[in-house]
């Protein structure tokens, strides 16, 4: 098994360690346009393996694509990150580049690859990913849903003094600061509703808190978060290449599924080792539907600035 990492920074860097740590592949390709960026990063993990005990070989490249081929994953996290006040959506233009030529370039090495997106506006990408490439929908998966469900259930633990690893908690519908429903609904503590544990001020507090989760850690760090955007990718490309069928939520292609097409949202999928695999219907109340569409309409808007570029 081979993955690829594109894009050294904090986050793909991050990813990269998580995958290594795990094992999930043989070999671990991390690639960077800057000079020496990934190359140095690599031999710093590498540095850990016998520290860490991991038999995983990575293997850092300046731009060198060849280094990639015969990929069976590859994660995008390039492009630039927001700075404080900055939404996702405003990094746009110059990710959008970003993201086709690595994309294309990845492709030419690797035309099997499962690819997934972080890379931000992560909804916008994930459908650039998609229309530029062509490849079959079950091959492009855009992280975003993933981690925000991670956040979701790190507020809720907060308030129910509990493991965040005992919860079960999912966000739907985009990955921008008022694009994200988080279902509080759906949410369990073991299989109990965390709605019979919480006031509705609480409830109300951990929606918000969850949705400006980045932005947050963002005003704090002067620049977009790592720890949890690169474990979420890898959580993704364990799913893959262990064919665990696990569920997550994901920004996948959308024909029909919550009454949406032509678009990239974050619902609830399996993901395998086909990419992901089958969408599940949670059935939305008239209320979250309503949230899921105008979310749509924002994303779309998003999208059609991909026509202008
Ligand atoms: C975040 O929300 C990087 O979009 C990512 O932190």
């Amino acid at each position: 098994m081979k993955v690829t990492v594109v894009g050294a920074g904090a986050v793909g860097a991050t990813c990269a360690d998580n995958i290594a740590r795990k094992e999930l592949c043989t070999e671990l390709v991390l690639l960077d346009i800057k000079e020496g960026l990934a190359e140095g990063k690599t031999q710093d993990m590498m540095q850990t393996a016998a520290l860490l005990g991991f038999d995983t070989k990575i293997v850092g490249s300046t731009n060198d694509y060849s280094k990639t081929a015969g990929s069976n994953v590859v994660v995008i996290t390039s492009g630039i990150p927001r700075k404080p006040g900055m939404t996702r959506e405003e990094l746009i233009g110059t990710n959008a580049g970003i993201v086709k030529g690595v994309c294309e370039n990845i492709l030419k090495y690797s035309p099997d690859a499962i690819i997934i997106v972080i890379s931000n506006p992560m909804d916008t990408m994930t459908y650039l990913a998609l229309t530029s490439t062509g490849l079959p929908k079950n091959r492009i998966i855009g992280m975003g849903g993933t981690l925000d469900s991670s956040r979701f259930k790190y507020q809720l633990s907060q308030h129910l003094g509990c493991s965040p690893s005992d919860l079960n908690a999912v966000v739907v519908g985009g990955h921008g600061d008022t694009t994200m429903i988080p279902l509080i609904r759906y949410a369990t503590w073991n299989s109990a509703p965390v709605t019979d544990f919480l006031s509705a001020e609480q409830q109300q507090q951990i929606i918000n808190d969850t949705m400006v989760g980045g932005a947050t850690l963002t005003k704090l760090i002067g620049t977009s978060a790592w720890y949890a955007p690169g474990a979420a990718g890898a959580a993704l490309v364990e799913s893959i290449v262990r064919d665990q069928k696990k569920l997550f939520t994901c920004c996948v292609s959308l024909d029909g599924e919550y009454g949406q097409k032509d678009i990239c949202l974050g619902v609830p999928v399996t993901i395998g080792k086909n990419g992901w695999e089958k969408i599940i219907d949670f059935k939305l109340n008239a209320e979250e539907q309503a949230a899921f569409n105008k979310s749509a309409d924002a994303v779309r808007s998003m999208n059609d600035v991909l026509k202008t570029l």
